[in-house]
Order: structure tokens, then sequence, then C-alpha cells
């Protein structure tokens, strides 16, 4: 089994490894012998193969990024993120746009066998309701199509956090059958709340109580660690039959949720007597 999550000398590209689940991810995956080459626009006090600065919200930045790496790779991790309360725009560029551009741009230097996994949350859980819209947005060709079709729905991105999290889903989905042809798999996790430098920041936006709630039924946040292990799980050969699928991370919320095994009326008084399904 061990050799089934082996990543000795396997080439690994970590977007977001600064803090928090990426910065876990490439720790990990130093440890288990990989060659991580990370990105983010904070310096990372790693020992990684290389480190490049980028800014995910700008795509001639992701392109430099992605132009100073060289040879083929064995898996992507899409780590980066922004919190709710940055401004909209910026939120859809690092959680969404960012995700499908970096995806492409490396996805030449993809092994056959490789794979991508990134991080959308639980807040995404309800991508059903708005499956047309998300359609509608995955169906744009690159970044700069993608940022005007945001510029243009405003009026439709529900909100910004919640938003960029169900288009990422609904995108890993679409774009999993097509990567695949090319014997690229793709996949996402949905962390639930998780014990990271973003945590704070949620614990401005949401009520304590609320954010508890969500922890039902294991009521405790994760650690990064939590949400690495997953993600270098869906990267590694051990999942080599698992495609387009968005991995709950969440300690049962969204099982026990479904099947009525929690205190929804906790999480409706948090959120103002709605109950749909989300979190961090
Ligand atoms: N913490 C939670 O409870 C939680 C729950 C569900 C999902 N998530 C998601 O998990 C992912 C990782 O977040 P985290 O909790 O580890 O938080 P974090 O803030 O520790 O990590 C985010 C990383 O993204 C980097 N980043 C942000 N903007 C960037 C930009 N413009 N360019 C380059 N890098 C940028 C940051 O420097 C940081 O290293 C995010 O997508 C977040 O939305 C978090």
């Amino acid at each position: 089994m061990a050799e089934l999550v082996d990543y000795k000398g396997k080439r690994v590209v970590v977007s977001g490894c600064f803090s928090g689940m990426g910065e876990a991810t490439a720790r990990i995956l130093l440890d288990l012998g990989a060659e991580v080459h990370g990105f983010d626009y904070k310096d990372c006090a790693l020992p990684l193969a290389s480190f490049t600065r980028v800014d995910l919200r700008d795509e001639a930045s992701i392109d430099a990024a992605v132009g100073g790496l060289s040879g083929q790779f064995d898996a992507l991790f899409n780590c980066a993120g922004l919190p709710g309360n940055m401004p909209l725009l910026d939120v859809m560029k690092v959680n969404y746009l960012a995700v499908r551009k970096v995806t492409s741009a490396i996805a030449p230097m993809l092994k056959e066998g490789s794979a991508v996994a990134s991080i959308s949350s639980t807040a995404g859980n309800a991508w059903m309701t708005r499956l047309a819209t998300h359609l509608e947005l995955a169906a744009t060709p690159d970044f700069a199509s993608g940022f005007r079709w945001c510029e243009d729905n405003i009026d439709k991105i529900f909100e910004r956090y919640t938003f960029g999290k169900e288009a990422l889903i609904v995108w890993t989905m679409k774009e999993a059958a097509h990567l695949i042809k090319r014997g690229i798999r793709l996949n996402c996790i949905l962390p639930g709340p998780t014990q990271t430098p973003m945590m704070p920041e949620f614990e401005k936006q949401a009520p304590k109580s609320l954010l508890e709630a969500t922890t039902q039924p294991i009521n405790r946040f994760a650690t990064p660690e939590e949400q690495a292990r997953p993600l270098i799980f869906l990267n590694s050969p051990a999942a080599s039959y698992v495609n387009g699928v968005a991995l709950q991370v969440d300690g049962g919320f969204t099982g026990g949720a479904v099947t009525g095994q929690l205190d929804m009326s906790l999480i409706a008084a948090g959120m103002g007597g709605e109950t749909e399904l989300s979190t961090a």
C-alpha cells in the first residue's frame, strides 16, 4: 500500500504553498520525497526545488510563472485561495479563474497518468441549484473571457466565496471528462472548517456559533494536514480510477446534513433562517 502513495522523485507543483493547506501539502510531499515546485504571492520558507512569486489575480503573472517551469510533471495541487471578505472579482480570479488557467497552462507538461487536485469547499455544496449558470461560466474558454463573464453577470454571483467554490466543483466535473482523454485526472476536495490563517477571516464574517455548528458531527476544525493528505491521495496512483470527483473532507457534515442527522437549527440561526448546505 505504501508504494501506492509513493511520491519519491515525483515532480509536482503546489500553488498556495506559503500557508495553510498548500503549505501542509508541500511539506508532506517533501517528506514523501517529491520534487516540489511552489507558487505563491508570499515567499515560502520550505526547502522547495523552486519557488516562484506569482499573483494569481494577474494572467500575465501566471503565464510568467508557468513559463519558468520546464520538463514533465506528475501532479498539480491548486491550493491558493482568498476568503470572501476580499474584493469580489479578486475572489473569483484566485479561487476559480486562476485554477482553470494554471491547470490549462501546466497541462502540456503533465505526464500521461498524472493528476490535478484543487480545493473547493463545503461552501460550494449547493452547486446543483445554479448548475446552468455554472455551466455557462465554465464554457468561457479562458481567463479573460471568464473574467468578462463575471463582470457582466455580477448580479448572478450569489455570494462571492460560495459562488466561486460552486463554480470550481462544476468546472472540475466538466473538465475532468476532457483532461482524462490526455491521461490526466482532475478532482477537488470540499473541506469543512479548517484551522488555517484563513480561519480568522471566516470568524470576522460569520458568528462563532455558526462556524461551530458547521463542524457537526465531528465537533472540531480540521487541521491543514487532514486536508493535505486527501489531496495527496487524489493525485497519487492509489486514486487511478477517481476522476471528476468533489470529495467531501468535512468530518461527516454533508452526509449528516442530507440524512437529517445534524441540528440544522443551529445553522439556520447563524445564517438568519437559511439552511442551504454551506460552511467555510
Ligand atoms: N480554512 C478553511 O476553513 C477552508 C475551508 C474550505 C475551503 N478552504 C479553501 O482552502 C484553500 C486554502 O486556504 P487555507 O485555508 O489554507 O488558507 P490560507 O490563507 O492559509 O492559504 C491560502 C494561500 O493562497 C495564497 N494566495 C492567496 N491569494 C493569492 C494570490 N493572489 N496569488 C498567489 N497566492 C495567493 C496565500 O498566500 C496562501 O498561501 C482556499 O481555496 C480556501 O478557500 C478553506
